[in-house]
């Protein structure tokens, strides 16, 4: 599995030869000049909540790859009537794809579009291949639900969180979440991108590190691979 940082939100997952897009907020984000959201692939669009910061790019990703946008049911549904592929999911639901099982977890947050439609109820998502498990937190603040993705779904190799603080949990929340999950190797993400989330780099990995735990903070565009 190859996850490939966009920026903000943003990543590109490559996983048994399929490419799932996650949260695409590419062309509205300063920090990811360096990406060109017209040449980005996608098999899969996977949308955490609609908020415009995770949803921007969809439309026009999705209308240049004849992606499938996975979400909730009120998501999937607002892009449906739009004309876009979809598959509605909701919480404690798991799918099969081609590439693996997508697991939707919880998720305390917000959810509605830029237009003032409904979005549903945020989430996370367990992505599982044959070799693989992560979880991609979404935004969220810290909760007990969080014990439950090992429990009912099984170890993690990677946890994908939230840590930029304000509009999600921050340093602190998301090392807890890491015990709560049971994964010990953090992919940060949500930070920098506006004032309010602006983190210092080394000062978290080292507050990571105090804890015995790995925080991964890639470059945009750059990946990780499991
Ligand atoms: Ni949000
Ligand atoms: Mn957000």
């Amino acid at each position: 599995m190859k996850i490939t940082y966009l920026g903000h939100a943003s990543l590109s997952i490559e996983a048994h030869g399929k490419v799932i897009l996650v949260d695409p907020f590419i062309t509205k984000n300063d920090l990811a000049k360096n990406i060109d959201s017209n040449t980005l692939e996608a098999d899969y669009i996977l949308i955490t909540h609609a908020h415009f910061d995770h949803v921007a790019d969809v439309e026009a990703i999705a209308t240049r790859t004849g992606a499938i946008i996975i979400s909730n049911y009120e998501i999937a549904t607002y892009f449906g009537n739009k004309g876009f592929k979809g598959h509605p999911m909701n919480h404690g639901g798991t799918w099969k794809f081609d590439f693996g099982n997508i697991h939707m977890v919880n998720a305390i947050h917000t959810s509605s579009f830029e237009d003032g439609s409904y979005g549903g109820n945020p989430a996370g998502f367990v992505l599982e291949t044959a070799h693989h498990r992560i979880y991609i937190a979404g935004d969220t603040a810290l909760t007990y639900d969080m014990k439950l993705i090992p429990k009912v779904i099984g170890k993690l190799d990677l946890a994908i969180l939230p840590i930029g603080d304000n509009f999600t949990m921050g340093l602190e929340s998301a090392i807890i979440a890491s015990d709560f999950v049971e994964c010990d190797k953090v992919l940060g993400y949500h930070y920098d991108t506006f004032g309010y989330i602006e983190i210092d780099h080394k000062k978290a990995i080292s507050k990571f590190a105090r804890q015995h735990k790995e925080l991964v903070l890639l470059d945009i565009g750059n990946y990780l691979k499991l």
